[in-house]
């Protein structure tokens, strides 16, 4: 039996009931999260996005008659409920865990708005439930007190953004969802056109060039909050759509859009989390981040430094360490404070965790508190050599030394992810710490073995360091870009270039990318043709929004902060998305589905 809201008027939110409310009448709404009957007196926990309030029902004239009294021993959780009462200090014990834990309603009259079935799961904060499930049912899933905070703070984040920006003069920009496809960067999501038989629009994978030409357009500053769409695999920090922050400003270099983003994570963090963003925040290259951290997503949140010791190592009688050099490779390590005493079989996780990057082993040295030294490789050395190394590696007792020797690429892969997982078994990485770093001068190119090309590092409208400007043609993998990541504990939160605005530049861009000249205006013709009606220099960013807003509200998978997030194979587990459709609306977009996929779906 479920009643309407006729006549009804909520006063507040469950939380927002306050002791200066005492005495007065409430008229409170929200879900039953949970009904406690104690023989004369019945308690009820309501609950809405704010949080819950006690509710209770007696039968007495300062209470509910006796069809109500009734009726609310029927109630289960989840019914929908409208109660009327006097605020009162509560009788029993106070619950400090509750904003409302020293208060209570006394309910003179409700209404069951609605009923509700058992639900499959319970909604509350921390779920143990499974993932499987509790997508499937997201709708409940989503009442939980923990995703409700991650989707308020989500909310809250994008309204401060648009209130920064538009300060700043900025103007908000809705570019079209229904594009061109083009095939650089990742795999395109695709339309099919049911005007134009045969064509496709691709979906955005940013609004790149739009916001270039609004640029050429005259419009200054622009800014979007916009969704985009990837077709590659998914992770915890990858959503096949996923939300931007995405700007571009006219007559601007690097310093410009780096300024103006500080100021606005300063605004943002402290605004949102009470954190102050000590101005200005560290830069460091590219190439620095890779020497020292191994990864181009450096966490700043403590040390644990790369350190090259190829110079050290490379006449020694250790043949895994002489080999890498000799064919051009490169040894480096890390030193794990105070893990020393690290057992033999943890160090052969290790061994196992680097295997998985590719590494064909880790060496190590364990020096224990009295100085003994235990090592995979000491018996190919000599006792000056050994330590020489342990010298280079600033170690001292207690400490555990781990090297990678190979391809230099493949070193800085290895050692980043073993400082990353290290960092965690010790327990180094903070969830309340926020350390942000700027990663600039990224190159422009990167060697595709696959493709035996060049392809662009950020994409093809990035501009090169002018420096470098000769380079382009001696040693393009040597260029570096006015490229610039903003890196937030680990995680690239965001990043940007200046464009190229020189239509010499981007030739020999394009060029170098492997495209001819015909390959490139048929591309991307329309950005070339409005670069010849007078284009201001100018550069962007974008932030991923929801990983911004996973690691503002500390949760490990942007799933968290999405509403309607998909799972690992890109599918909705609630509506079941993507779905076959009819055959008639196949053929009203000129597409037949393969014999080979039919059968493969059975
Ligand atoms: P980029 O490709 O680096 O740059 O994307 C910008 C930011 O978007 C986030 N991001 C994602 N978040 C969730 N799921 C994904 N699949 C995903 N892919 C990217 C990251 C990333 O830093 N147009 C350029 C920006 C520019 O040059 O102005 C661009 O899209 O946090
Ligand atoms: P091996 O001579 O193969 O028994 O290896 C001796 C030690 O060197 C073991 O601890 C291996 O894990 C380690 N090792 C092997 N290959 C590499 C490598 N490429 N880099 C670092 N250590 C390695």
């Amino acid at each position: 039996m479920a009643e309407s809201m006729r006549g009804l008027h909520r006063t507040c939110r469950c939380a927002e009931v306050t002791e200066q409310m005492i005495g007065s009448t409430a008229t409170l709404m929200g879900w039953v999260q949970k009904v406690r009957n104690i023989g004369g007196v019945i308690f009820v926990d309501l609950r809405d996005r704010s949080g819950i309030m006690q509710l209770l029902f007696e039968n007495d004239e300062r209470g509910v008659n006796s069809a109500d009294f009734e009726k609310a021993a029927g109630l289960r959780s989840e019914f929908v409920i409208a109660a009327t009462g006097v605020v009162e200090a509560r009788g029993g014990e106070v619950n400090k865990s509750l904003a409302t834990g020293a208060l209570e309603m006394r309910v003179k009259s409700f209404r069951i708005l609605s009923e509700s079935d058992v639900p499959p799961f319970e909604v509350k904060e921390d779920s143990k439930t499974r993932d499987e499930v509790r997508l499937k049912y997201r709708y409940l899933d989503l009442r939980r007190p923990d995703i409700q905070r991650n989707i308020m703070l989500r909310s809250k984040v994008a309204m401060l953004t648009r209130q920064f920006f538009a300060k700043e003069g900025f103007l908000e920009i809705e570019t079209p969802m229904l594009g061109k496809s083009t095939p650089e960067g990742a795999r395109d999501y695709l339309v099919p056109s049911r005007i134009h038989p045969g064509c496709f629009y691709g979906l955005p994978q940013s609004p790149q060039l739009y916001k270039q030409l609004l640029m050429c357009s005259g419009y200054d500053r622009y800014i979007q909050i916009a969704r985009c769409f990837r077709d590659e695999d998914l992770r915890a920090d990858r959503q096949p759509e996923f939300t931007q922050i995405d700007m571009e400003l006219s007559f601007v270099d690097v310093d410009d859009v780096i300024d103006v983003n500080e100021r606005f994570l300063a605004f943002l963090f402290k605004e949102v989390l009470d954190v102050d963003v000590p101005l200005p925040i560290q830069r460091i290259t590219w190439q620095e981040a890779m020497d020292r951290f191994g990864s181009d997503k450096p966490d700043m949140r403590f040390g644990m430094e790369l350190h090259d010791v190829s110079d050290i190592v490379k006449n020694c009688g250790f043949g895994v360490f002489t080999g890498a050099l000799e064919a051009g490779g490169s040894v480096r390590g890390i030193n794990a404070k105070g893990q020393g005493g690290m057992p033999r079989k943890k160090i052969d996780k290790l061994v196992e965790f680097v295997r998985g990057y590719g590494a064909k082993g880790l060496a190590y040295i364990a020096i224990g508190e009295d100085g003994t030294v235990k090592s995979s490789f000491a018996k190919f050395m000599t006792d000056e050599e050994m330590s020489a190394l342990i010298s280079a590696m600033e170690g001292e007792n207690g400490d555990l030394l781990l090297f990678a020797a190979d391809k230099k690429k493949l070193v800085y892969d290895v050692l980043g992810a073993l400082r990353l997982e290290l960092a965690e078994q010790m327990g180094l990485l903070d969830k309340n710490e926020y350390r942000f770093v700027w990663v600039t001068e990224f190159p422009l190119l990167e060697w595709s073995e696959e493709e035996n090309r060049f392809t662009a590092m950020h994409h093809p409208f990035t501009m090169l360091m002018e420096e470098d400007i000769d380079l382009l043609d001696t040693d393009p993998g040597k260029v570096r870009a006015k490229a610039y990541d903003i890196v937030l504990n680990g995680n690239e939160i965001g990043g940007g270039s200046v464009r190229i605005h020189q239509d010499d530049i981007q030739e020999k861009m394009f060029e170098k990318l492997g495209f001819t000249k015909e390959q490139a205006h048929e591309q991307f013709g329309f950005l070339l043709d409005a670069f010849r009606y007078g284009v201001p220099p100018h550069a962007g960013l974008a932030y991923g929004l929801d990983r911004l807003v996973m690691l503002m509200a500390k949760v490990d998978s942007i799933r968290d902060v999405i509403a309607f997030p998909k799972v690992k194979d890109a599918s909705c587990l609630m509506t079941k998305s993507p779905s076959e459709v009819d055959e008639k609306q196949l053929e009203e977009l000129h597409l037949e589905i393969r014999k080979d996929t039919e059968a493969a779906q059975e």
